[in-house]
């Protein structure tokens, strides 16, 4: 298994492109299936997630073409099996989202129950209870979720928990639903709003998405079309942190910076001069020490868990002392422990971390336990003295296209070497 190997200390100078976003590639390939011809998405991001979706879906029986690219053809209409398979569920808990769709597209969908979760319990309850209200058959067998049903009932929703993936699947499924559904307490994220723009190409009926309350009007059918996914804000802000950890000066280009709000009044706080325009962001932290800052993590449009990971490595070198609470997931701080081990100063109590900045990490040996906590850190081992190596970094893979070369462009010093 590969290893990044990374020596720290330089500032990052140039420009970054942002790749497609991970967390809307996911739903839209599940949501072709709701389609009754194919649809070509493009700006996919090369990463190990998509290519387990498109796994997924051709073990299902549904073409699949990947171009170079990375524009994808997805053409529903060779679907044999209404089957998400334990081994590739386990690898991947977004393959829930294939299950509104096959309800709700074919009436039958046998789903494996994803396990546990290096980031805590997160169950899919709500994707569960959502569907049954809408008429479904739901009951869990051999660790499968089997579902069945008749068309799907319009109905209103409460959601019990802001929750990105159940509103995702509730809003796929309802599309095809007879009748209104409206889902209340609904997640706000981009990438809600992206799936949305993405269903209404099809032909979907949808308002409100970006607000806690979507309407679905359900239509007989859904058809292909042609949509391009948004631009990932959690590598923006990675690469923006990157940045300001190492007192650099890096633009990021092909992002949308109206989605970063929260994770930009952070890094003017920590002391980062930021310039913005329509599509880029740029962030200037040369000659200064970056300050602590404090974080309370929330769904959009508050702070965002998956940056949570990369503002605590730069609390780990900043000026003073701050408090980084965690309230989205309850297992989160992996990665706190592995930066201890490079000298970070953090005391654990709850879902709540108290950094004490220090003048210099160094390097160590680390491990990477989930995708976040694998950038963070690669953020420490940029600033640490010496060279890091972290390893199972299959994690980084499955988010973040080409990080090395992305990273190396800047001016770092990384590159992946085998175990
Ligand atoms: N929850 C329930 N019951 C449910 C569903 C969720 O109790 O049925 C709880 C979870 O346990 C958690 C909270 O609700 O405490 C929020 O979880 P959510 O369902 O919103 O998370 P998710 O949909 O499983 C997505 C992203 C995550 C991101 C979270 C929060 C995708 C594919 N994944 O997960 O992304 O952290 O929303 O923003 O969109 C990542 O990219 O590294 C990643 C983990």
């Amino acid at each position: 298994m590969d290893k990044l190997q990374i020596t720290g200390g330089r500032p990052l100078e140039g420009e970054v492109r942002i790749s497609g976003a991970k967390n809307a590639t996911l739903p839209i390939l599940a949501a072709a299936l709701l389609a009754d011809g194919p649809v070509t998405i493009s700006n996919v991001p090369h990463l190990q997630d998509v290519t387990t979706m498109i796994e997924l879906l051709g073990r299902m029986g549904v073409s699949v073409t990947v171009d170079e690219r990375m524009r994808i053809e997805v053409d529903p209409t060779t679907i044999r099996e209404y089957f998400a398979p334990y081994e590739l569920v386990k690898t991947m808990r977004a393959s829930i989202l294939v299950l509104g769709p096959l309800l709700a597209r074919y009436g039958h969908a046998d789903v494996s129950l994803p396990g546990g979760c290096a980031i805590g319990a997160r169950p899919v309850n709500i994707h569960v209870a959502g569907l049954q209200s809408m008429g479904a058959d739901i009951h869990i067998e051999n660790g499968y979720i089997k579902a069945r049903a008749g068309r799907l009932k319009g109905t209103r929703l409460v959601l019990d928990t802001v929750t990105v993936t159940g509103t995702e699947n509730l809003m796929m499924a309802a599309t095809l639903a007879d009748g209104e559904t409206v889902i209340e307490n609904a997640a706000r994220e981009p990438e809600v709003v992206d799936l949305a723009n993405f269903l209404l190409a099809m032909g979907a009926k949808i308002r409100g998405a970006g607000t806690d309350r979507i309407i679905v009007q359900g239509v007989e059918k859904l058809q292909g079309c042609e949509y391009e996914v948004l631009p990932d804000r959690i590598e923006t802000g990675t690469f923006l942190v990157a940045g300001a950890i190492t007192r650099g000066h890096v633009r990021v280009k092909n992002t949308c910076p109206e989605h970063l709000d929260a994770v930009l009044l952070k890094l003017q706080e920590s002391g980062a001069k930021i310039g913005q325009g329509e599509n880029w962001i740029e962030i200037d932290m040369r000659g200064k020490r970056p300050k602590s800052i404090d974080v309370r993590t929330a769904p959009y449009p508050a702070f965002p868990t998956d940056m949570q990971a990369q503002f605590a490595a730069l609390d780990a070198v900043a000026d003073g002392v701050g408090t980084i609470i965690e309230t989205v997931f309850e297992n989160r701080f992996m990665h706190m422990l592995e930066m201890r081990r490079m000298g970070a100063e953090i005391r654990l109590e709850g879902n709540t971390a108290i950094i004490k900045g220090v003048q210099r990490l160094t390097a160590a040996p680390v491990m990477a336990t989930d995708l976040r906590a694998s950038a963070s850190l690669v953020l420490a081992g940029l600033v640490a003295e010496g060279r890091t190596e972290i390893e199972r970094i299959y994690h980084i893979d499955r988010g973040y296209e080409s990080i090395e070369e992305k990273l190396s462009g800047l001016g770092a010093q990384i590159r992946r070497v085998p175990n």
